[in-house]
C-alpha cells in the first residue's frame, strides 16, 4: 500500500458536506450548506506515530493497561447556587438557546456509535429548569438528524427544526410546559459532523480498528448533541457509549482503564460543565498510570512513548495546586490523539486531548500540558461568558501555564517561553490587521463571525502579558493570592470583561481609582493594541542565540555557530529570527549543518519549512510534503498552506499536496484550509 505518512488515507474523501440527509420533524425547511469557516488560531507542535502507521507491519492490539484509570478518587459535585449573585448576562450571540428563561442542567446520553454509518444514533435527555415559566426550549443543533422528541418520557412534541444558518446551525424548538421536567431527543449526527473524525483502521497507528475523535470547542457540540451550545451554561452529565467490541471508549467524565468485553461504557461527570467541553473518543486505546491520581491513554502502539514523554504530570499538578488551590476535578488523565488531531490540546475536563506532536522524545514540547491542566481553573472552573471573553480562558490560562513552567523548570526557561509568546504576539497582531485593528482588544467584538476565526493568538499572548503586568504592579505573593480566591469565589460559574475588572479593581487594586488608571486596566481589555505600559520580556538564555544570529548576519558559516546545549526552545528562537538577507544558499549551508530538514521536533520543523517556503528553498519540499501529509493540526497547516497560497506555483503544490492530505485532516481543519486554498470538492 502507498503510504504517505499518518494519514495513509484512503482514495475517497468522505465528503465534508455532502449528504444532506433528510430532516424530520415538523415544519422542516429545506438546508443551506455551511460556508467554509476558517480559523484564526494559529495552532503549534511531530509524528511519532506517523511512521508506525506506516511499516506495513501489524501492530500488537493487545491491551496493556496498568493501572486503574476508573477507581474514581471522590469527587464534591459543585453547588447550585452561585456564590455571588450578578446580573442577567446579555444573550450569546453564538447560540439560539434561551437560559435566561430555561436551563438545561442535566444531560443524559444514550448513543451507538456506528463505524460503518460514521454515525452517533440514540438519545439525548435534558433535564430542565423553568425559570421563567416558559413555553418552549430552544436548543442549538448543527446538521443532526432529528427523529423524535418527548416530553417526560411519554407525551410526543411537535418540535420545529428552524432553517440552518452557515456558522449556527439550526434552532430545534420545542414546545413545553412550565411543568415539563425532562425532553428527550432521538436523533443522529451525520458522517461530516464538524465536531466529529472518523478515521479508517489504515489511518491510525494500530491499523486495525477504526478511531473516532472529537472536538467540541467552540460552537461544535451542537454538531453532535443537541444542548444550549453556550459557555455560559452549565450542565453535568452522564453518557451511555454502545461501541463495537475490542474499543475502549472514552469522554470527559469519569473513565475505565481498560476495554470490557461488551462494548458498553458507562460515564458520569457529576460537576458542572459548559457544552464545549463535551468529548468523546473510541478507539484501540490502553493506559498507562503516572500515579494514583493521573495518567496517559493513547493508541495501543504510542502509549510507552506518550507514557515517557508525559511523566512530569504529576509534578504539574501539584505546582498548580500550590498555585490556585485543590484541583476538582477527580483524575487528570491525558490522551494522546492520532495524529490528525486539530489542535495541540484541548482541556476536556478530567481528560485532556493532545496531538501526538509534542512527542519530540526529549520531553522539550510539554508546556502544552502546563497549559491544558491551567485550564482546570482558568477555562473550566472560571468559564468566559461568551467567546467575546475568550480572553478569560486562554490568557489566563498562558499565564498560569508559565508560573507552572517556572516551578518545574526554572526562571530561564519560564522566560524563553515569555519571549517566544511575545513574538507571537507580534505575528497575531500582524494577522488581526494592525495595531489599531477591533480584534487586538481583548475583550472582542465577534458579532456572529465563527468564533473559530476570530479568537487568535492575541487573547493568548496580550491576556498573558497583561496579567504579568499586574503581578509585576503588586507583586508576585500579592498577585499569587488574588487568582487564587479568584479561581474559588467563582469556580463552576462564568465570566466576563466586566465582571473581572470590577473584581480586580475592587480585590487587587483597593478600589484605588489612580492606580488602575495609571496601569490602563481598561484600555487592556477595551483598547486595541499594547498598552505603553506592556512588560518587557527578557531571556538571558536566548541572548546566546541573538549573538549567534549576530554571527550569522555578519556572513558566519553555519558550521562555525555556537550551539552546543541548545534546546527547542533555543532553536525555535533562532529560526524565527534569522537574518532578513537568508537566501536559498543559507538557508542550504543553515540544513547541512543542522538537519532542520530531517527534524524530529514538530515545532522545529514547522518553523523551518516556513523559512523554507519564503526563502524558496526547494530541498525542503519533500518534508514539507510528509508534515502535512502526516498531521493535521491546524496551527502548523494554516501559515504553512498560506505562505504557499502566496505565490501560483506555491499555490499549486499546495493543492496537490492538500488533495492528498486532505481526507485524513479533522473536519475544522479542513475548513480552514479549504478557505485558505480556495478548494473545492472535485
Ligand atoms: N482551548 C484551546 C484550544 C481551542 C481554542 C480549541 C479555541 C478551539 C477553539 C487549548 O487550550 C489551546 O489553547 N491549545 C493550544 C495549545 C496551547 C499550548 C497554546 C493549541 O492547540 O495550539
Ligand atoms: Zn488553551
Amino acid at each position: 500500500m502507498a503510504c504517505s505518512g499518518l494519514f495513509a488515507a484512503p482514495e475517497r474523501d468522505i465528503g465534508a458536506l455532502a449528504g444532506n440527509g433528510a430532516l424530520s420533524g415538523y415544519n422542516r425547511r429545506p438546508m443551506r450548506v455551511p460556508a467554509g469557516r476558517l480559523l484564526a488560531l494559529p495552532l503549534l507542535s511531530l509524528l511519532l506515530p506517523g511512521l508506525a502507521a506506516c511499516t506495513g507491519t501489524p501492530q500488537p492490539s493487545a491491551v496493556k493497561a496498568k493501572g486503574k484509570a476508573g477507581s474514581s478518587a471522590r469527587i464534591v459535585a459543585d453547588t447550585e447556587t452561585p456564590a455571588t449573585p450578578t446580573a442577567q448576562p446579555a444573550r450569546d450571540p453564538h447560540s439560539f438557546s434561551h437560559p435566561d428563561e430555561v436551563v438545561v442542567e442535566h444531560l443524559k446520553l444514550d448513543l451507538t456509535v456506528d463505524f460503518t454509518k460514521k454515525i452517533l444514533t440514540g438519545r439525548a435527555s435534558l433535564r430542565l429548569r423553568n425559570k421563567t415559566g416558559a413555553d418552549r426550549l430552544f436548543l442549538d443543533t448543527h446538521g443532526l438528524d432529528i427523529r423524535k422528541v418527548l416530553l417526560d418520557g411519554a407525551a410526543e412534541a411537535k418540535f420545529t427544526l428552524h432553517d440552518e444558518q452557515p456558522i449556527l446551525g439550526s434552532a430545534l424548538e420545542i414546545p413545553i410546559t412550565p411543568a415539563t421536567q425532562w425532553v428527550s431527543i432521538d436523533y443522529s449526527t451525520r458522517p461530516e459532523a464538524a465536531a466529529l473524525q472518523w478515521l479508517d483502521p489504515q489511518q491510525t497507528a494500530g491499523q486495525k480498528l477504526p478511531f473516532l475523535l472529537s472536538q467540541s470547542e467552540s460552537i461544535l457540540a451542537r454538531t453532535w448533541v443537541p444542548c444550549q451550545d453556550s459557555p455560559g451554561v452549565r450542565m453535568t452529565y452522564e453518557a451511555t457509549l454502545r461501541v463495537p467490541p475490542g474499543m475502549l471508549a472514552l469522554m470527559s467524565a469519569s473513565n475505565r482503564a481498560q476495554k470490557n468485553a461488551d462494548g458498553v461504557y458507562q460515564f458520569e461527570m457529576p460537576q458542572r460543565i459548559p457544552s464545549y467541553l463535551l468529548a468523546i473518543a473510541v478507539g484501540d486505546m490502553s493506559f498507562r498510570a503516572f500515579d494514583a491520581r493521573s495518567g496517559v491513554y493513547a493508541e495501543t502502539p504510542v502509549t510507552e512513548a506518550a507514557a515517557w514523554e508525559l511523566a512530569e504530570t504529576p509534578k504539574m499538578i501539584d505546582a498548580a495546586e500550590k498555585l490556585y488551590g485543590p484541583y476538582q476535578w477527580g483524575r487528570y488523565d491525558i490522551l494522546v490523539l492520532p495524529p490528525s488531531f486539530p489542535y495541540g490540546g484541548m482541556e476536556n475536563p478530567r481528560l485532556t486531548f493532545a496531538t501526538p506532536t509534542i512527542l519530540a522524545r526529549d520531553r522539550s514540547l510539554v508546556s502544552l500540558i502546563a497549559h491544558e491542566l491551567a485550564h482546570s481553573w482558568s477555562g473550566n472552573l472560571v468559564t468566559n461568558a461568551t467567546w467575546n471573553d475568550f480572553w478569560l480562558n486562554e490568557g489566563v490560562t498562558t499565564y498560569a501555564e508559565r508560573r507552572i513552567m517556572e516551578t518545574l523548570s526554572g526562571k530561564d526557561y519560564a522566560d524563553m517561553l515569555a519571549v517566544i509568546g511575545r513574538q507571537d504576539l507580534d505575528r497575531a497582531i500582524e494577522d488581526a490587521g494592525g495595531l489599531t485593528s477591533k480584534d487586538t482588544a481583548l475583550h472582542l467584538d465577534i458579532g456572529t463571525r465563527d468564533p473559530d476565526e476570530v479568537t487568535g493568538d492575541v487573547a493568548y499572548e496580550k491576556g498573558a502579558l497583561f496579567l504579568r503586568l499586574l503581578e509585576q504592579s503588586v507583586g508576585r505573593q500579592r498577585f499569587d493570592a488574588f487568582l487564587h480566591t479568584y479561581f474559588q469565589t467563582f469556580a463552576f460559574q462564568s465570566m466576563d470583561s466586566d465582571r473581572f475588572l470590577a473584581y480586580l479593581k475592587q480585590n487587587l487594586l483597593g478600589n484605588d481609582a489612580a492606580l488602575a488608571q495609571k496601569l490602563q486596566v481598561d484600555a487592556w481589555v477595551y483598547a486595541p493594541g499594547i498598552p505603553s505600559n506592556a512588560p518587557v520580556v527578557h531571556s538571558a538564555l536566548l541572548d546566546q542565540v541573538d549573538q549567534q544570529l549576530a554571527a550569522l548576519a555578519k556572513g558566519a558559516p553555519a558550521s562555525q555557530l555556537q550551539t552546543q546545549g541548545w534546546t527547542t526552545n533555543h532553536w525555535l528562537h533562532f529560526l524565527r529570527n534569522l537574518p532578513a538577507a537568508t537566501d536559498k544558499a543559507r538557508m542550504a549551508d543553515l540544513d547541512a549543518a543542522f538537519h532542520f530538514s530531517d527534524s524530529s521536533n514538530s515545532e522545529i520543523l514547522d518553523e523551518w519549512l516556513l523559512r523554507a517556503l519564503r526563502t524558496g528553498y526547494d530541498p525542503a519540499w519533500p518534508a514539507l510534503e510528509r508534515f502535512l501529509t502526516s498531521q493535521g493540526r491546524r496551527k502548523f497547516l494554516g501559515p504553512l498552506y498560506t505562505e504557499m497560497a502566496k505565490t501560483p506555483a506555491g499555490a499549486e503544490m499546495g493543492l496537490r499536496i492538500y488533495e492528498k492530505a486532505r481526507p485524513g485532516y479533522h473536519p475544522v481543519a479542513r475548513q480552514m484550509v479549504d478557505k485558505i486554498l480556495g478548494w473545492r470538492q472535485p
